[in-house]
């Protein structure tokens, strides 16, 4: 399910982020729209291009992220993938990109998702359109929210603020930016964070009234409860694809922080504090 891309594949720069998207946040790292020919595809298609430092485990991160969503069913930008770039294929970025590139094989591993250029991040949407009541309704109980909170709990992402989904219209979003794993982008460096925000929870909390908030705590305590006996297929498979990302250890590390984050009371306690 993870395309591996070299320069092969790659036709070059396309646009600053900011000049092809209004609303897109200032990136946390490097990060531009290129041009890709994807596997059995004739004609090159926009993608968006993330930087990660190698020290970090960020693409792990997104692709244990996009992993889950898709196995989950959280609708997501259509292809990702790892795309190897040496520094002369890179634009110039205005960022010093020596911590970005392996010194052993001279690439940068970019993770790359198809930009989704009809949608916005829902905190420019919300500002532009000052959300209705029902429209905020209507995203807070739809599967994609109540899904993603719990996806976001196992996976242990404390990132999914309003510009880590995107919206195309009041009934579709898109799950984006799964660097975040785990608590954060260093998480192998120490260990997994136990106390991670869950970022939907509480904007739930901060949108909805006593008797919604207690109805879609109901929804996403069930929704939690459903897909537990689906979590060991889920974790085998993602085991099976993060060789060459992570080593052994660090593996066995989150794959057993989410085990134990899919089943059990934590989910529960956590939204339970919001009421
Ligand atoms: N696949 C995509 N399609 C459209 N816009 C995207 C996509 N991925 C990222 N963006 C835009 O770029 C911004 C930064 O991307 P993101 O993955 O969140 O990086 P960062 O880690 O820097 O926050 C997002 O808020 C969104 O506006
Ligand atoms: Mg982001």
């Amino acid at each position: 399910m993870i395309t591996i891309l070299t320069s092969d594949s790659y036709r070059g720069f396309s646009a600053h982020l900011g000049e092809l998207l209004a609303g897109a946040s200032a990136a946390a790292q490097p990060i531009f729209v290129g041009r890709v020919v994807w596997p059995d595809c004739d004609e090159a298609e926009d993608v968006v291009v993330k930087l990660y430092e190698t020290s970090s485990c960020g693409v792990a991160n997104e692709t244990i992220g996009y992993m889950v969503n898709a196995l989950r069913g959280v609708r997501q930008p259509k292809k990702c993938g790892v795309l190897l770039l040496s520094k002369h294929e890179l634009p110039d970025l205005k960022n010093d990109l020596s911590d970005y590139i392996d010194p052993v094989t001279g690439l940068a591993a970019c993770w790359i998702t198809s930009f989704e250029a009809s949608s916005r991040p829902f905190r420019y949407i919300r500002r532009l359109s000052s959300f209705s009541k029902k429209q905020s309704e209507t995203f807070y109980s739809s599967p994609f929210c109540i899904r993603l909170t719990t996806v976001d709990h196992v996976t242990g992402n404390n990132d999914r603020h309003e510009t880590n989904f995107l919206y195309e219209d009041d009934l579709k979003y898109l799950a984006i930016d799964q660097g975040c794993v785990g608590g954060g982008k260093y998480w192998h460096t120490s260990w997994p964070e136990q106390n991670v925000r869950n970022e939907l929870s509480l904007l739930a909390q901060g949108n909805l009234n006593g008797s919604r908030l207690a109805a879609w705590r109901a929804a996403a305590i069930m929704e939690y409860e459903k897909a537990q006996n689906d979590w060991i297929g889920i974790l085998a498979e993602i085991s099976s694809i993060l060789p060459g990302l992570l080593v052994s250890d660090e593996i066995d590390c989150i794959i057993g922080y989410m085990k134990e984050r899919a089943t059990g009371p934590t989910f529960a306690t956590s939204c339970e504090r919001l009421i």
